[in-house]
Protein backbone atom coordinates (compact mmCIF):
# COMPACT_ATOMS: atom_id res chain seq x y z
CA UNK A 1 0.00 0.00 0.00
CA UNK A 2 1.17 3.31 -0.82
CA UNK A 3 2.44 5.23 1.95
CA UNK A 4 4.38 8.46 2.62
CA UNK A 5 7.44 7.80 5.34
CA UNK A 6 8.49 10.61 7.65
CA UNK A 7 11.39 10.76 9.76
CA UNK A 8 10.46 13.46 12.40
CA UNK A 9 12.83 15.94 14.17
CA UNK A 10 14.43 17.86 11.95
CA UNK A 11 13.73 21.72 12.08
CA UNK A 12 11.93 22.56 8.06
CA UNK A 13 14.74 25.63 6.59
CA UNK A 14 14.98 27.47 3.45
CA UNK A 15 12.21 28.41 1.38
CA UNK A 16 8.69 27.01 -0.04
CA UNK A 17 6.80 27.86 -3.32
CA UNK A 18 3.07 27.54 -2.88
CA UNK A 19 1.14 26.28 -5.86
CA UNK A 20 -2.39 27.36 -7.30
CA UNK A 21 -5.18 27.08 -5.17
CA UNK A 22 -7.39 23.59 -5.22
CA UNK A 23 -10.56 25.30 -4.71
CA UNK A 24 -10.24 27.93 -6.83
CA UNK A 25 -9.41 26.09 -9.78
CA UNK A 26 -12.25 23.59 -9.30
CA UNK A 27 -14.99 26.33 -9.42
CA UNK A 28 -12.94 27.90 -12.57
CA UNK A 29 -12.07 25.11 -14.49
CA UNK A 30 -16.04 24.40 -14.69
CA UNK A 31 -16.96 28.14 -15.12
CA UNK A 32 -14.43 27.86 -18.51
CA UNK A 33 -17.64 25.90 -20.00
CA UNK A 34 -19.90 29.02 -20.07
CA UNK A 35 -17.65 30.99 -22.75
CA UNK A 36 -18.19 30.98 -26.35
CA UNK A 37 -14.27 30.57 -26.92
CA UNK A 38 -11.05 29.37 -25.09
CA UNK A 39 -9.78 30.13 -21.53
CA UNK A 40 -6.33 29.81 -20.58
CA UNK A 41 -6.48 29.36 -16.61
CA UNK A 42 -2.74 29.99 -15.11
CA UNK A 43 -1.15 28.81 -11.71
CA UNK A 44 -3.55 25.40 -11.89
CA UNK A 45 -1.90 23.01 -9.36
CA UNK A 46 -0.99 19.63 -10.67
CA UNK A 47 -3.58 17.40 -8.69
CA UNK A 48 -5.31 14.41 -8.51
CA UNK A 49 -8.65 16.59 -8.23
CA UNK A 50 -7.91 19.27 -11.19
CA UNK A 51 -6.88 15.78 -13.23
CA UNK A 52 -10.44 14.75 -12.63
CA UNK A 53 -11.94 17.85 -13.55
CA UNK A 54 -10.34 18.05 -16.79
CA UNK A 55 -11.08 14.31 -17.29
CA UNK A 56 -14.83 15.20 -16.50
CA UNK A 57 -14.92 18.02 -18.98
CA UNK A 58 -13.37 16.26 -21.72
CA UNK A 59 -15.80 13.34 -21.09
CA UNK A 60 -18.52 16.37 -21.78
CA UNK A 61 -16.81 16.62 -24.85
CA UNK A 62 -14.56 19.86 -23.75
CA UNK A 63 -11.30 19.91 -25.19
CA UNK A 64 -8.77 20.27 -21.63
CA UNK A 65 -4.99 19.94 -21.99
CA UNK A 66 -1.76 21.59 -20.05
CA UNK A 67 0.60 23.70 -22.20
CA UNK A 68 3.88 24.60 -21.14
CA UNK A 69 4.22 28.45 -20.05
CA UNK A 70 0.87 28.66 -20.46
CA UNK A 71 -1.29 26.82 -18.11
CA UNK A 72 -4.39 25.36 -18.12
CA UNK A 73 -6.38 25.00 -21.84
CA UNK A 74 -10.14 24.67 -21.83
CA UNK A 75 -11.92 24.79 -25.05
CA UNK A 76 -15.74 24.46 -24.62
CA UNK A 77 -16.45 24.34 -28.00
CA UNK A 78 -17.73 20.63 -28.67
CA UNK A 79 -19.11 20.46 -25.09
CA UNK A 80 -22.94 19.13 -25.46
CA UNK A 81 -23.82 17.56 -23.03
CA UNK A 82 -26.13 18.42 -19.79
CA UNK A 83 -26.10 15.03 -18.07
CA UNK A 84 -22.47 14.15 -15.93
CA UNK A 85 -23.58 10.56 -14.75
CA UNK A 86 -22.05 8.95 -11.14
CA UNK A 87 -19.18 7.26 -12.36
CA UNK A 88 -17.86 10.28 -13.89
CA UNK A 89 -18.54 12.89 -10.53
CA UNK A 90 -18.20 10.92 -7.85
CA UNK A 91 -14.66 11.18 -6.94
CA UNK A 92 -15.36 15.17 -6.84
CA UNK A 93 -17.34 16.91 -4.53
CA UNK A 94 -16.74 19.84 -6.51
CA UNK A 95 -18.67 18.71 -9.56
CA UNK A 96 -21.36 20.18 -8.61
CA UNK A 97 -20.74 23.59 -10.07
CA UNK A 98 -21.32 21.14 -13.10
CA UNK A 99 -24.97 21.89 -11.95
CA UNK A 100 -24.87 25.90 -12.10
CA UNK A 101 -22.77 25.34 -15.43
CA UNK A 102 -25.02 23.28 -17.20
CA UNK A 103 -27.89 24.65 -16.45
CA UNK A 104 -26.89 28.61 -17.56
CA UNK A 105 -25.76 27.01 -20.96
CA UNK A 106 -28.10 24.44 -21.91
CA UNK A 107 -31.12 25.43 -19.09
CA UNK A 108 -30.99 21.79 -18.12
CA UNK A 109 -28.80 19.59 -15.96
CA UNK A 110 -28.46 16.07 -14.72
CA UNK A 111 -25.51 15.57 -12.52
CA UNK A 112 -25.42 13.03 -9.79
CA UNK A 113 -24.94 13.77 -6.28
CA UNK A 114 -20.85 14.12 -5.53
CA UNK A 115 -18.36 12.60 -3.79
CA UNK A 116 -15.57 14.24 -1.84
CA UNK A 117 -14.26 14.24 1.95
CA UNK A 118 -16.20 12.12 4.64
CA UNK A 119 -16.68 15.30 7.10
CA UNK A 120 -20.09 15.24 7.83
CA UNK A 121 -23.49 15.58 6.48
CA UNK A 122 -22.85 18.09 3.22
CA UNK A 123 -26.49 18.91 1.99
CA UNK A 124 -26.53 21.08 -1.36
CA UNK A 125 -30.23 21.95 -0.11
CA UNK A 126 -28.65 26.33 -0.67
CA UNK A 127 -27.51 25.41 -4.03
CA UNK A 128 -30.81 24.32 -4.91
CA UNK A 129 -32.66 26.44 -3.34
CA UNK A 130 -31.02 29.33 -5.48
CA UNK A 131 -31.01 27.50 -8.81
CA UNK A 132 -35.44 27.28 -7.67
CA UNK A 133 -35.17 31.18 -7.27
CA UNK A 134 -33.66 31.78 -10.81
CA UNK A 135 -36.96 29.96 -12.12
CA UNK A 136 -35.70 26.23 -12.14
CA UNK A 137 -37.41 22.95 -11.34
CA UNK A 138 -35.24 21.28 -8.79
CA UNK A 139 -35.49 17.04 -8.57
CA UNK A 140 -33.59 14.40 -6.86
CA UNK A 141 -34.08 11.02 -8.58
CA UNK A 142 -31.84 8.32 -8.33
CA UNK A 143 -29.15 9.68 -6.74
CA UNK A 144 -28.94 12.32 -10.05
CA UNK A 145 -30.24 16.13 -9.27
CA UNK A 146 -32.15 16.85 -12.04
CA UNK A 147 -32.42 20.55 -13.29
CA UNK A 148 -34.58 21.98 -15.62
CA UNK A 149 -35.97 25.34 -16.85
CA UNK A 150 -39.19 26.24 -18.31
CA UNK A 151 -39.66 29.06 -20.80
CA UNK A 152 -37.18 31.54 -21.43
CA UNK A 153 -34.10 29.82 -19.00
CA UNK A 154 -32.99 31.48 -15.86
CA UNK A 155 -34.59 34.57 -14.81
CA UNK A 156 -32.20 36.95 -11.99
CA UNK A 157 -34.01 36.62 -8.95
CA UNK A 158 -32.88 37.96 -4.85
CA UNK A 159 -31.64 34.79 -3.19
CA UNK A 160 -30.64 35.00 0.51
CA UNK A 161 -28.78 32.26 1.53
CA UNK A 162 -29.79 30.26 5.52
CA UNK A 163 -25.97 28.81 5.66
CA UNK A 164 -22.84 31.37 4.68
CA UNK A 165 -22.06 28.06 1.94
CA UNK A 166 -18.67 28.73 -0.31
CA UNK A 167 -20.45 25.90 -2.71
CA UNK A 168 -24.06 27.62 -2.77
CA UNK A 169 -22.26 31.22 -3.75
CA UNK A 170 -20.17 29.80 -6.27
CA UNK A 171 -23.13 27.28 -8.04
CA UNK A 172 -25.68 30.56 -8.12
CA UNK A 173 -22.77 33.31 -9.38
CA UNK A 174 -22.42 30.05 -12.25
CA UNK A 175 -26.56 30.14 -13.23
CA UNK A 176 -26.81 33.71 -12.64
CA UNK A 177 -24.43 35.25 -15.38
CA UNK A 178 -25.98 34.33 -17.92
CA UNK A 179 -29.63 34.35 -16.50
CA UNK A 180 -31.69 37.36 -17.74
CA UNK A 181 -32.05 40.37 -14.93
CA UNK A 182 -30.13 40.93 -11.47
CA UNK A 183 -29.39 38.12 -9.37
CA UNK A 184 -28.50 39.20 -5.46
CA UNK A 185 -27.07 37.22 -3.34
CA UNK A 186 -27.50 38.14 -0.01
CA UNK A 187 -25.26 36.35 3.20
CA UNK A 188 -22.70 35.21 0.60
CA UNK A 189 -19.15 33.53 1.43
CA UNK A 190 -16.53 35.73 1.38
CA UNK A 191 -13.76 33.54 0.06
CA UNK A 192 -11.16 34.37 -1.91
CA UNK A 193 -11.68 31.90 -4.48
CA UNK A 194 -14.97 33.20 -5.01
CA UNK A 195 -13.51 36.56 -5.49
CA UNK A 196 -11.21 34.79 -7.50
CA UNK A 197 -13.78 33.03 -9.78
CA UNK A 198 -15.62 36.61 -9.58
CA UNK A 199 -13.05 38.40 -11.50
CA UNK A 200 -12.35 35.56 -13.80
CA UNK A 201 -16.18 35.67 -14.83
CA UNK A 202 -16.00 39.59 -15.44
CA UNK A 203 -12.90 38.63 -17.35
CA UNK A 204 -15.14 37.19 -19.53
CA UNK A 205 -17.61 39.49 -20.09
CA UNK A 206 -19.85 38.50 -17.02
CA UNK A 207 -21.18 41.73 -14.27
CA UNK A 208 -20.32 40.66 -10.80
CA UNK A 209 -19.97 43.07 -8.40
CA UNK A 210 -19.39 42.94 -4.77
CA UNK A 211 -17.86 39.17 -4.40
CA UNK A 212 -15.35 39.29 -1.21
CA UNK A 213 -18.66 41.23 0.30
CA UNK A 214 -21.80 39.02 1.83
CA UNK A 215 -23.40 40.68 -0.99
CA UNK A 216 -23.20 39.73 -4.45
CA UNK A 217 -25.00 41.46 -7.55
CA UNK A 218 -24.97 39.41 -10.62
CA UNK A 219 -26.57 41.05 -13.79
CA UNK A 220 -26.89 38.71 -16.23
CA UNK A 221 -24.99 39.02 -19.83
CA UNK A 222 -25.91 37.39 -23.26
CA UNK A 223 -22.65 35.45 -23.75
CA UNK A 224 -19.12 35.08 -22.13
CA UNK A 225 -16.07 34.91 -24.35
CA UNK A 226 -12.96 32.58 -23.19
CA UNK A 227 -10.50 35.09 -21.51
CA UNK A 228 -6.48 34.12 -19.75
CA UNK A 229 -6.83 34.53 -16.17
CA UNK A 230 -4.48 33.59 -13.11
CA UNK A 231 -5.77 31.16 -10.40
CA UNK A 232 -4.76 32.49 -6.23
CA UNK A 233 -1.82 31.15 -4.37
CA UNK A 234 -3.57 28.10 -2.83
CA UNK A 235 -3.75 29.18 0.96
CA UNK A 236 -4.35 26.20 2.93
CA UNK A 237 -1.08 24.85 1.24
CA UNK A 238 0.55 27.80 2.83
CA UNK A 239 -1.22 27.45 6.27
CA UNK A 240 0.16 23.81 5.85
CA UNK A 241 4.09 24.78 5.13
CA UNK A 242 3.69 27.39 7.53
CA UNK A 243 2.05 25.62 10.70
CA UNK A 244 4.75 22.48 9.38
CA UNK A 245 7.40 25.50 10.07
CA UNK A 246 5.97 25.93 13.69
CA UNK A 247 5.97 22.52 14.65
CA UNK A 248 9.50 21.93 14.19
CA UNK A 249 10.86 24.62 15.29
CA UNK A 250 11.75 26.16 11.95
CA UNK A 251 12.69 28.85 9.85
CA UNK A 252 10.72 28.88 6.56
CA UNK A 253 9.92 31.29 3.65
CA UNK A 254 6.44 30.70 2.31
CA UNK A 255 6.18 32.05 -1.04
CA UNK A 256 3.85 32.91 -3.70
CA UNK A 257 1.23 33.55 -0.88
CA UNK A 258 -1.39 36.44 -0.49
CA UNK A 259 -0.73 37.27 2.90
CA UNK A 260 -4.19 38.90 3.85
CA UNK A 261 -5.52 35.81 2.80
CA UNK A 262 -3.79 34.04 5.83
CA UNK A 263 -4.53 36.91 8.52
CA UNK A 264 -6.52 34.53 10.77
CA UNK A 265 -3.98 31.68 10.81
CA UNK A 266 -0.50 34.14 11.31
CA UNK A 267 -2.85 35.51 13.94
CA UNK A 268 -3.14 32.26 15.72
CA UNK A 269 0.43 31.53 15.03
CA UNK A 270 2.16 34.66 16.80
CA UNK A 271 -0.69 34.04 19.80
CA UNK A 272 1.19 30.67 20.10
CA UNK A 273 4.57 32.22 20.24
CA UNK A 274 5.38 31.57 16.29
CA UNK A 275 7.07 34.54 14.52
CA UNK A 276 5.33 35.83 11.29
CA UNK A 277 6.88 37.88 9.06
CA UNK A 278 4.80 39.29 6.48
CA UNK A 279 6.98 41.11 3.27
CA UNK A 280 4.45 41.69 -0.06
CA UNK A 281 4.19 38.11 -1.69
CA UNK A 282 5.84 36.13 0.88
CA UNK A 283 5.84 35.03 4.97
CA UNK A 284 8.92 33.83 6.82
CA UNK A 285 7.56 31.63 9.84
CA UNK A 286 10.46 30.98 12.87
CA UNK A 287 8.92 28.47 15.43
CA UNK A 288 9.80 28.57 18.80
CA UNK A 289 11.37 25.81 20.85
CA UNK A 290 7.46 24.53 22.23
CA UNK A 291 4.51 26.33 21.02
CA UNK A 292 2.04 27.60 23.62
CA UNK A 293 -1.61 26.48 23.69
CA UNK A 294 -4.02 28.62 21.98
CA UNK A 295 -7.89 27.80 21.40
CA UNK A 296 -9.25 28.16 17.68
CA UNK A 297 -12.94 28.52 16.41
CA UNK A 298 -12.93 27.73 12.85
CA UNK A 299 -15.11 29.73 11.11
CA UNK A 300 -16.18 31.41 7.15
CA UNK A 301 -14.06 33.32 6.09
CA UNK A 302 -12.23 35.67 7.38
CA UNK A 303 -12.81 33.64 10.17
CA UNK A 304 -10.17 30.87 10.73
CA UNK A 305 -10.48 28.18 8.00
CA UNK A 306 -12.27 24.74 8.59
CA UNK A 307 -9.50 23.53 6.76
CA UNK A 308 -6.42 24.43 8.52
CA UNK A 309 -7.42 23.01 11.62
CA UNK A 310 -6.76 19.89 11.50
CA UNK A 311 -2.85 20.77 11.00
CA UNK A 312 -3.26 23.46 14.28
CA UNK A 313 -4.32 20.45 16.10
CA UNK A 314 -1.03 18.49 15.34
CA UNK A 315 0.86 21.62 16.48
CA UNK A 316 -1.15 22.04 19.64
CA UNK A 317 -0.80 18.27 20.59
CA UNK A 318 2.87 19.43 21.51
CA UNK A 319 1.93 22.82 22.89
CA UNK A 320 2.67 23.93 26.41
CA UNK A 321 -1.08 23.67 27.97
CA UNK A 322 -4.58 22.47 26.98
CA UNK A 323 -5.80 24.07 23.83
CA UNK A 324 -9.15 23.53 22.55
CA UNK A 325 -10.56 23.45 18.82
CA UNK A 326 -14.20 24.21 18.17
CA UNK A 327 -15.27 22.94 14.62
CA UNK A 328 -18.59 24.88 13.67
CA UNK A 329 -18.65 24.40 10.01
CA UNK A 330 -18.36 20.45 9.81
CA UNK A 331 -20.13 18.01 12.37
CA UNK A 332 -17.61 15.26 11.57
CA UNK A 333 -14.24 16.84 11.07
CA UNK A 334 -12.33 15.24 13.99
CA UNK A 335 -11.56 12.19 12.59
CA UNK A 336 -8.15 12.47 12.71
CA UNK A 337 -7.99 13.12 16.53
CA UNK A 338 -8.03 8.98 16.57
CA UNK A 339 -5.04 8.83 14.79
CA UNK A 340 -2.59 11.47 16.77
CA UNK A 341 -3.60 9.52 19.74
CA UNK A 342 -2.12 7.35 18.22
CA UNK A 343 1.37 9.09 18.15
CA UNK A 344 0.61 9.81 21.74
CA UNK A 345 -1.33 13.25 21.27
CA UNK A 346 -3.57 13.21 24.71
CA UNK A 347 -7.03 14.85 22.64
CA UNK A 348 -10.95 14.26 24.06
CA UNK A 349 -13.74 14.94 21.34
CA UNK A 350 -17.10 16.37 22.64
CA UNK A 351 -18.70 16.79 19.83
CA UNK A 352 -18.07 19.98 17.44
CA UNK A 353 -14.71 20.42 20.00
CA UNK A 354 -11.80 19.20 20.30
CA UNK A 355 -9.98 19.52 23.61
CA UNK A 356 -5.86 19.06 23.82
CA UNK A 357 -3.60 18.82 26.19
CA UNK A 358 -0.12 19.22 24.86
CA UNK A 359 2.56 16.46 25.37
CA UNK A 360 6.26 17.22 25.35
CA UNK A 361 7.04 15.00 22.64
CA UNK A 362 4.56 12.71 19.82
CA UNK A 363 6.44 9.50 18.79
CA UNK A 364 6.24 7.64 15.03
CA UNK A 365 3.31 5.25 14.66
CA UNK A 366 1.69 3.85 11.44
CA UNK A 367 -1.30 5.97 10.98
CA UNK A 368 -3.65 6.95 8.50
CA UNK A 369 -4.84 9.53 6.44
CA UNK A 370 -8.58 9.61 6.84
CA UNK A 371 -9.33 12.56 4.11
CA UNK A 372 -7.29 15.27 2.75
CA UNK A 373 -6.75 18.07 5.80
CA UNK A 374 -6.43 15.11 8.19
CA UNK A 375 -3.86 13.65 5.69
CA UNK A 376 -1.85 17.08 6.09
CA UNK A 377 -2.21 17.42 9.88
CA UNK A 378 -1.00 13.31 9.61
CA UNK A 379 2.61 14.81 8.50
CA UNK A 380 3.00 17.76 10.39
CA UNK A 381 2.42 15.43 13.32
CA UNK A 382 5.42 13.36 11.39
CA UNK A 383 7.66 16.28 10.94
CA UNK A 384 7.90 16.89 14.53
CA UNK A 385 7.50 13.81 16.09
CA UNK A 386 10.54 11.46 17.19
CA UNK A 387 10.74 8.21 15.00
CA UNK A 388 9.45 7.41 11.60
CA UNK A 389 6.06 7.99 10.58
CA UNK A 390 4.00 6.10 8.13
CA UNK A 391 1.47 7.80 6.92
CA UNK A 392 -1.59 5.68 4.64
CA UNK A 393 -4.45 6.65 2.77
CA UNK A 394 -2.25 8.53 0.54
CA UNK A 395 -4.48 8.75 -2.44
CA UNK A 396 -6.08 11.81 0.02
CA UNK A 397 -3.38 13.58 0.31
CA UNK A 398 -2.49 13.78 -3.61
CA UNK A 399 -6.02 15.10 -3.95
CA UNK A 400 -4.90 18.50 -3.02
CA UNK A 401 -1.06 18.79 -2.78
CA UNK A 402 0.97 19.87 -5.49
CA UNK A 403 5.06 18.09 -5.23
CA UNK A 404 4.25 17.63 -1.27
CA UNK A 405 7.34 15.25 -0.89
CA UNK A 406 9.52 17.63 -3.49
CA UNK A 407 8.40 20.94 -1.42
CA UNK A 408 9.42 19.15 1.91
CA UNK A 409 12.63 17.69 1.08
CA UNK A 410 13.48 20.69 -0.24
CA UNK A 411 12.94 22.36 3.49
CA UNK A 412 15.49 19.60 4.48
CA UNK A 413 12.90 17.02 5.87
CA UNK A 414 13.41 13.07 5.68
CA UNK A 415 10.10 12.41 3.66
CA UNK A 416 9.27 10.03 0.97
CA UNK A 417 7.12 8.51 -0.87
CA UNK A 418 6.54 4.98 -0.87
CA UNK A 419 4.59 2.97 -3.86
C1 LIG B 1 -15.86 24.28 0.31
O1 LIG B 1 -16.75 23.19 0.47
C2 LIG B 1 -14.49 23.68 0.14
N1 LIG B 1 -14.50 22.83 -1.02
C3 LIG B 1 -14.13 22.89 1.38
O2 LIG B 1 -12.81 22.44 1.19
C4 LIG B 1 -14.19 23.81 2.61
O3 LIG B 1 -14.00 23.05 3.77
C5 LIG B 1 -15.56 24.49 2.68
O4 LIG B 1 -15.87 25.15 1.43
C6 LIG B 1 -15.66 25.52 3.79
O5 LIG B 1 -14.70 26.53 3.60
C7 LIG B 1 -14.39 23.38 -2.23
O6 LIG B 1 -14.24 24.57 -2.40
C8 LIG B 1 -14.39 22.43 -3.37
P1 LIG B 1 -19.81 24.96 2.14
P2 LIG B 1 -18.32 23.41 0.32
O7 LIG B 1 -20.92 24.85 1.17
O8 LIG B 1 -18.54 24.47 -0.68
C9 LIG B 1 -23.49 23.65 4.94
C10 LIG B 1 -11.01 20.95 1.51
O9 LIG B 1 -10.45 20.19 2.31
N2 LIG B 1 -24.30 23.65 3.72
O10 LIG B 1 -19.21 26.30 2.40
O11 LIG B 1 -18.93 22.08 0.08
C11 LIG B 1 -22.44 22.54 4.92
O12 LIG B 1 -23.00 21.31 5.34
C12 LIG B 1 -12.44 21.14 1.58
O13 LIG B 1 -10.39 21.55 0.60
C13 LIG B 1 -25.65 23.45 3.81
O14 LIG B 1 -26.21 23.26 4.90
O15 LIG B 1 -18.67 23.93 1.76
C14 LIG B 1 -21.42 23.08 5.87
O16 LIG B 1 -21.83 22.83 7.18
C15 LIG B 1 -13.30 20.11 2.13
N3 LIG B 1 -26.39 23.49 2.65
C16 LIG B 1 -21.46 24.58 5.62
O17 LIG B 1 -22.73 24.82 4.99
C17 LIG B 1 -25.82 23.71 1.45
O18 LIG B 1 -26.56 23.73 0.45
C18 LIG B 1 -20.37 25.13 4.71
O19 LIG B 1 -20.31 24.36 3.52
C19 LIG B 1 -24.45 23.92 1.36
C20 LIG B 1 -23.69 23.89 2.52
Amino acid sequence: MARLTVTGGRPLSGSVRISGSKNASVAMIPAALLASGVSVLENVPEIVDVDVFGRILSQLGARVSREEGRGLVIDPNGFKTWEAPYELVKKLRASYYLLGVLLARFGRAEVALPGGCNIGLRPIDQHIKGFRALGAEVVLEHGVVKAWTKGKGLKGAPVYLDVVSVGATINIMLAAVLADGLTVIENAAKEPHVVNLANYLNSMGAKVQGAGTDVIRIKGVKRLTGSQHPVIPDEVEAATFMVAAAATGGDVLVTNVIPKHLDSVSAKLREAGVEVIENGDSVRVVGPGRPRAVNVKTLPYPGFPTDCQQVFAALMARADGISMIQETIYDNRFGYANELIRMGASIKVDGRTAIIEGVDRLFGAPVTAIDLRAGAAMVVAGLSAQGKTDVYGVDHIERGYERLVDKLVGLGAEVSLVK
